[in-house]
């Protein structure tokens, strides 16, 4: 299996991935269960997608039938907006591992660089965006606060990396000046109508690893009601691509990321959909196609939190 070498640890995380965001919760068990027996090793979760808890049972499951070990799987979560104060960051962390029923996650991720008032999770979890009043309330806690906190983690052995997601050059050039513990990955969307050259090019340059998500652009927020421009599986460069491939649009879209050194996560609902989305790297797309996808780039943001409020524009 292709991996990528994170930095500080030397731990070897794969190119390819299982994204758990909108894997439905009553038959999430069984799909992280037949993910991994399918040959998927790096599971994507977050505490924010609501399915940790039946996450944990699919990997409880593979580890029971020993069809992996612990160290084999490279498990990553997410720190949700609400937890970013200091003393908050820990217990989240703990809980998410209770929730996966593990005892440390291979990488944990600051969702988004943007802090929102703490929700008790007795209250509500996964709290999302939102107070009980529909509304958004901003918390001030300083990255740098929550950074100290991950980094805590890591020396605590409750998660072997730290990195950050959805975050910009300026931030993570910041981030940098006080950081006794480097970021090993940085998460952001990235498909050809996203193609973030001067990003992916800062973290190269730090050493950071990219994950790529939604790497099939508009297709992921169908389902969501949320999706703009043109479908990337109707596109002429990417079907072409494919034809001359004889491969599938979408492993078309994720050998392109691939290609590039960036990792991915892609999420099927679907069993034969997800088999055939893990072998995205048995085949190489030649220079002048890799160059046609990456032209289709048009900046198009499909998750940004501006939309939810102005106050959160993050990638302004
Ligand atoms: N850090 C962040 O803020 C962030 C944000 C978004 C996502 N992520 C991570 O990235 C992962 C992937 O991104 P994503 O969930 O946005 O979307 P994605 O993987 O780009 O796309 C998923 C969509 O494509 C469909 N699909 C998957 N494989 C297919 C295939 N072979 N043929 C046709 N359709 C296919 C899925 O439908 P079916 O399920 O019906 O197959 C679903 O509608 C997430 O699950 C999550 O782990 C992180």
């Amino acid at each position: 299996m292709a991996t990528v070498v994170l930095k500080r640890t030397g731990q070897k995380m794969p190119l390819v991935g299982f994204g758990l965001w909108k894997v439905t919760k009553d038959t999430c068990a069984e799909t992280v269960f037949n993910a991994i027996k399918a040959g998927y090793r790096l599971l994507d979760g977050a505490g924010d997608y609501g399915n940790e808890k039946q996450a944990g049972e699919g990997v409880k499951k593979a580890l029971a039938a020993g069809i992996v070990k612990r160290e084999e799987l490279f498990i990553t979560s997410k720190l949700w907006n609400t937890f970013h104060a200091h003393d908050h960051v820990k217990a989240l962390a703990k809980k998410q591992l209770s929730d996966w029923g593990l005892d440390y996650f291979d990488l944990y991720l600051v969702h988004f660089p943007i802090s929102l008032k703490y929700v008790d999770p007795t209250h509500r979890y996964p709290p999302e965006w939102f107070g009980d009043d529909g509304k958004v309330y901003t918390q001030n806690t300083p990255l740098q606060e929550t950074w100290k906190a991950m980094e805590e983690l890591v020396d605590e052995g409750l998660a072997k990396n730290i990195g950050l997601s959805n975050c910009q050059g300026s931030l993570i050039i910041d981030l940098f000046r006080y950081a006794r513990i480097e970021p090993a990955v940085l998460q952001i969307e990235h498909h050809p109508y996203l193609t973030q050259e001067p990003l992916v090019q800062l973290c190269k340059t730090f050493g950071i690893a990219v994950t790529g998500y939604s790497s099939f652009g508009p297709q992921s927020y169908v389902e969501l009601g949320m999706a703009k421009g043109t479908s990337l599986f109707e596109h002429d460069v990417i079907t072409s691509v494919a034809k001359s491939q004889g491969r599938s649009v979408t492993q078309i879209l994720l050998r392109w990321a691939t290609q590039r050194g960036i990792a991915v996560v892609p999420k099927s609902n679907n069993h034969d959909r997800l088999v055939q989305n893990l072998d995205c790297n048995t085949f190489d797309i030649p220079e002048a196609d890799m160059k046609k996808i990456s032209s289709l780039n048009i900046g198009l943001r499909l998750n940004d939190p501006a939309e939810i409020d102005p106050r959160l524009a993050i990638f302004a």
